[in-house]
């Protein structure tokens, strides 16, 4: 029998600390809820003494999901534990994930701490985690640049002290596969308490090897592999949890555990995050992107018709592809709408949201011949977000005539209130910012204007993503709209939106 492999999904944490991907509390539980459908073994719901909205979204995440087990990071400081362990405190299986710095260099330049001061403060704040909880992970931060027999001290200190997880982090995205499988190895061999804790690999994508390595830590003995969709995550991201999953169940005469992971809801999820965090797929991005399993040249083609072994490893459904039929039209009703996001998964509170997103259907279906599953999923989005929203899109007109300066006058809801203005621009994107620039009290800087398309076809939803900067603070925005021009002030409104709600919020690793 082979054994678990244990997935700890960290989007919501080490996802959200990429610039620009901070979520709101409610996208947070979407995804969460999405996570334990997939039947993700832990979810990292954020660290909670980033800031109050992240600890009421861990609170929140904590009372809801049931299946999976939701943890919170916390650095090895007091006030950290105890906050992690008060969001954690009506969670079915609650876990608390402390880290400290053991590379030389993190502990000289950043903590300042001699290697016997972060052994005595590992211990100490393990312990505490355990008087929360009895499931606690311990990380030794920048573990692949560290010394391997200060490592082995301070992983035996900490699994003493009751840590049920260890896990290593490739920081900094520095190793290298066989070396960093060597490393879990002789960790695992060394330790002398080892066996009384599961070990873990967390790596990032530095030089694009964060899969590898994580597969080979699996190798070498990891039985939990911290992942998050699309590979979302700080810098060039983590270990993205499609690629581990799909290569340990499509290779299982190489490994010999397996994972829970229900991968028919891959492709949904990923969709979701993407959604959400105005991070797009690149086409040729293996499992979800565009392109995956896409067969273009004749030659290929053929081959797959005649038998999808010559040129497919994986099969398309298995990971949700061709899930996206043709849903739903406009002579369908509130009954055919209902059970199709029920059957896509899509949780919604029907009491307050089923009405405005039938009615959102219906003027979609009016613009928009045929309605496809990704459609529904931006509606509901498009739903959600606005009932938290500061600013409001009430009304936009734009003109535009070749030779001449275009026009948006623009009315927007701000507080409730509505404000109306007129502005030109160089088009009509830039006359709509500029227009929208005029009736806010901040002047954020656009960093990324893209534009994309959600389904085929001319009709289809436009999907505009941008990233604005302010104070230092980066944001994305999404907005959608068949008119791209509209979806353009909806993303921009968005994103101003999450400015406004995003401020104080401490990162964990500085
Ligand atoms: O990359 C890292 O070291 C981390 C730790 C907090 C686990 O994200
Ligand atoms: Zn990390």
């Amino acid at each position: 029998m082979s054994d678990k492999l244990i997935i700890f999904d960290t989007t919501l944490r080490d996802g959200e600390q990429s610039p620009g991907a901070s979520m709101t509390k409610d996208e947070k539980i979407r995804i969460a809820k999405a996570l334990e459908k997939m039947k993700v073994d832990v979810i990292e719901a954020g660290f909670a003494a980033a800031s109050k909205g992240d600890f009421e979204a861990i609170k929140t995440i904590a009372n809801t999901v049931k299946d999976s087990t939701v943890c919170s990071l916390a650095r090895a400081l007091d006030k950290d534990i105890d906050i992690a362990g008060k969001a954690l405190k009506n969670a079915n299986s609650g876990r608390i994930h402390t880290f400290i710095a053991s590379s030389d260099i993190h502990m000289r330049m950043k903590l300042q701490m001699t290697p016997e001061q972060v052994i005595t403060q590992a211990i100490h704040a393990v312990k505490r985690a355990r008087k929360y909880s009895n499931d606690v992970e311990f990380s030794p931060e920048d573990a692949g640049r560290s010394d391997q027999d200060f490592l082995c001290k301070l992983i035996e200190a900490a699994i003493s002290a009751g840590a049920t997880t260890i896990n290593i982090p490739d920081t900094v995205g520095y190793n290298i596969p066989h070396q960093f499988g060597a490393t879990i190895k002789s960790l695992i061999e060394r330790v002398p308490n080892s066996d009384k804790a599961i070990f873990s690999a967390h790596c990032h994508n530095d030089l694009g090897l964060a899969v590898a390595n994580s597969l080979s830590a699996v190798l070498n003995g990891a039985r939990q592999i911290e992942c998050t969709i699309n590979g979302l995550g700080e810098r060039a991201g983590n270990t993205s949890l499609e690629e581990i999953v799909m290569a340990v169940h499509t290779r299982q005469d190489v490994f010999s555990c397996n994972t829970n992971i229900e991968t028919s809801n891959i492709l949904s999820i990923s969709r979701l995050v993407s959604s959400i965090t105005g991070f797009v797929v690149q086409p040729n991005k293996a499992i979800v992107g565009a392109n995956a399993f896409a067969h273009e040249a004749g030659i290929h083609q053929d081959g797959v018709i005649k038998h999808r072994e010559t040129y497919e490893i994986m099969r398309a459904e298995d990971v949700g592809w061709h899930a996206n039929q043709l849903v739903l039209g406009k002579h369908s009703g509130r009954n055919a709408l209902k059970v199709r996001l029920q059957k896509l998964g899509i949780e919604i509170d029907y009491e307050t949201e089923f009405n405005k997103i039938f009615k959102k259907f219906k003027e979609l279906a009016d613009k928009k011949h045929e309605i496809f599953d990704e459609d529904l999923q931006i509606l509901v989005s498009d739903v959600q977000i606005h009932s938290t929203n500061i600013i409001e899109l009430v009304s936009l007109k734009t003109s535009s005539q070749t030779g001449k300066k275009n026009q948006a006058n623009i009315v927007l809801s701000i507080d409730g209130k509505n404000n109306t203005t007129t502005a030109q621009g160089s088009g009509a994107v830039d006359a709509t910012f500029i227009a929208i620039n005029n009736l806010i009290e901040i002047e954020p800087v656009l960093q990324l204007y893209s534009v994309s398309n959600i389904t085929k076809g001319a009709d289809s939803i436009g999907e505009v993503s941008v990233r604005l900067e302010h104070n230092n603070n980066i944001v994305n925005g999404q907005g959608t709209d068949t008119d791209i021009i509209v979806a353009s002030a909806k993303a921009y409104i968005n994103a101003l939106n999450k400015t406004l709600k995003n401020k104080n919020k401490v990162h964990p690793q500085i």
